[in-house]
């Protein structure tokens, strides 16, 4: 087979799989194998992999704003050849943030910083998105490498957090104010300017963050959800801040902009979030609209037991995949090449998003390109002088 190699956008073809033929199509005939390196399109946008920079918070921020540490962190990894660089867990409004470091869109200031970095990622041929988020009970805390404790206090720089109930993370942690149907009101109002900022600033992607336990995934949860009002005891109830979250700001977003969506699929402890209502939520946010879930786990209670090992949330990915048709997102502890492609080629996933081993490599994308029979994406001021070496 004649295996395509490019320069950049990827545009990569490899062998097919029988699973991927479609339907009536003949055995000896070949069609493209949809693999890590097959481009997709999801409404207007066109990603050159499967390959997705994942949200990392850098705690890097003063006051929310992007920084020329933001630009090189995000930009490297759209120079690194990942289709999609999703910008940290951005936080709505500045209670929202999970640290004092936390990036932030709840101002008009913000935008500017943010569209410097969406500019540069679009010139490297990636797609910019950015993952909205409010942290709501594990708000309000120190930087990670100070210890990551709770700030209780003003006086330490500390905040009032909020969430469904008054029920916090962890024993000792602050008791947060629940929020009444005004301030629910408001959260929702804070998604949908944050929407317009992001517009503003370029991105072409957004991700709502309703996972690992921050306020999203805390009205899910019954066991951070205890309300009895119509956003609490069933799941209907329980989901009803995120399918409104979602259903607005699909309604802002252009029909070219995509949405995805990142839960945990389990709180991975008894009495919690499951995947069983996980596939529920799945075919609700499909109904309205959202194009792929970003399936993560965990994070609601620190006493979860967590089987931890490599790619240990695809098969919650793939169950949400198969029971509704939604897209969705293979995320955590995914950091060779092959495995990275099975998941796509093996129909666990549409995309692959990959966090720490993107910190440890920058160029992964590039590697894997070179792993899977394909020529390296080199940017242009990068690629003849690569090549001429290897000459
Ligand atoms: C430094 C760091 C910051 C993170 N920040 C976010 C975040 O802002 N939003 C989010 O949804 N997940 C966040 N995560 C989780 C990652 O996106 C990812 O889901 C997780 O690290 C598992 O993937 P990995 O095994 O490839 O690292 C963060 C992870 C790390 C290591």
């Amino acid at each position: 087979m004649n295996r395509p190699t490019t320069d950049r956008p990827g545009d990569q073809a490899l062998p097919v799989k029988a699973h991927d033929r479609p339907a009536g199509a003949d055995q000896a005939q070949e069609v493209p194998e949809i693999g890590l390196l097959s481009p997709l399109t999801i409404r207007g946008i066109t990603l050159r992999n499967r390959i997705v920079m994942s949200p990392m918070c850098q705690y890097s921020a003063a006051d929310g704003l992007a920084s020329d540490w933001h630009l090189v962190h995000l930009g490297s990894r759209a120079v690194g050849g990942v289709a999609l660089v999703m910008v940290e867990a951005t936080a709505v409004t500045p209670d929202g943030r999970i640290s004092p470091g936390d990036l932030g869109i709840w101002g008009e200031q913000h935008v500017e910083p943010l569209a410097r970095i969406a500019r540069f990622i679009h010139a490297q041929g990636a797609v910019a998105g950015i993952q909205l988020a409010h942290a709501g009970r594990k708000a309000s805390r120190e930087l990670p490498w100070k210890g990551g404790g709770c700030l209780k206090t003003p006086e330490v720089g500390g905040w009032t957090v909020v969430g469904p109930s008054p029920v916090p993370f962890a024993e000792g942690d602050p008791v947060p104010e629940p929020l009444d149907e005004a301030g629910i009101d408001r959260i929702v109002v804070a998604f949908e300017a944050a929407a317009h900022r992001a517009l503003a600033a370029g991105f072409r992607l957004i991700e709502i963050h309703a996972a690992h336990g921050y306020l999203l995934h805390e009205f899910l949860s019954p066991l951070s959800n205890r309300r009895t009002d119509r956003y609490g005891g069933c799941l209907e109830h329980r989901m009803r801040l995120v399918l409104r979250v979602a259903e607005r700001l699909r309604q802002v977003l252009p029909a070219e902009v995509p949405l995805f969506v990142r839960i945990s699929a389990t709180d991975w402890a008894d009495g919690g979030w499951d995947i069983e209502q996980s596939v529920v939520l799945a075919k609700h946010l499909k109904e309205l609209g959202v194009d792929l879930i970003d399936v993560s786990s965990g994070g609601l209670v620190p006493t979860a037991r967590v089987p931890v090992g490599k790619g240990y949330q695809v098969p919650l990915g793939r169950r949400i995949r198969d029971e509704t048709g939604i897209m969705t997102g293979a995320v955590g502890l995914i950091t060779e090449p092959r495995h990275a492609n099975e998941i796509v080629t093996g129909g666990d996933a549409d995309l692959v998003f990959l966090a720490r081993e993107l910190l440890r490599e920058p160029y992964w994308a590039l590697k894997a390109q070179q792993e899977l029979g394909a020529e390296a994406s080199w940017p242009t001021p990068y690629g003849y002088a690569v090549r001429q070496r290897a000459k």
